[in-house]
């Protein structure tokens, strides 16, 4: 059985996704750990009632990125952790995580990149007028959403509800983080 780590922001619904596929024997792995940089987010509270460890930690009480990520690092190894995946969290990755765990980062960004990286990508994309969106699932690297991409997938859509756009690339992006981490496992 492999051992997943989820890092996450907000919601938390991909997280869902990946521990539902893990409790359903759809993907052989388990989530191990949960860390999450804002102690008041969702996915907290997900975590708890699916009795997950969490680390929800608050940058701002530590010198530097370097800091919190040293304790990530200590985690990730005490966990023995294969493969971290980034579900929403909103802070770039540093130099400490890359070179402890470098390859084995993988996020889920909802646009086709290289097009529309960083944050607000769905409103980039609206505030463009593309008629085709979509998700990408990279490695992560220490560029902006730049790493050596390994699924995307596109949907239409004409028109400028962001809300809309969020909720059909949601639907995809549960889907299709379980079946790209099922690949990456084997
Ligand atoms: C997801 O839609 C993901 O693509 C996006 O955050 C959302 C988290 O939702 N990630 C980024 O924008 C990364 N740049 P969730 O908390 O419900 O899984």
């Amino acid at each position: 059985m492999h051992r997943i780590a989820v890092f996450a922001s907000g919601k938390g619904t991909n997280f869902e996704a990946i521990v539902t596929a893990c409790n359903n024997a759809e993907l052989d792995a388990q989530v191990v750990l949960l860390v999450c940089d804002k102690p008041q987010a969702e996915v907290v509270a997900k975590a708890e009632r699916f009795g997950i460890e969490c680390f929800a930690f608050n940058p701002k009480e530590y010198s530097s990125k370097e800091q919190y990520e040293a304790q990530i690092v200590e985690l990730l190894d005490r966990a023995e952790v294969e493969l971290v995946c980034l579900a929403g969290y909103m802070r770039i990755v540093g130099q400490r995580l890359l070179s402890a765990y470098g390859g084995r980062i993988i996020n889920i960004h909802p646009s086709l990149l290289p097009a529309f990286a960083g944050a607000r990508a769905v409103e980039q994309a609206i505030e463009y007028g593309v008629k085709v969106f979509g998700i990408t699932i990279h490695y992560v690297d220490q560029s902006l959403d730049g790493g050596k991409i390994i699924a995307q997938r596109a949907f239409e859509y004409d028109g400028n509800d962001a809300e809309q756009v969020h909720r059909i690339g949601q639907q995809i992006e549960h889907k299709l983080y379980v079946e790209t981490i099922k690949k990456i496992l084997k």
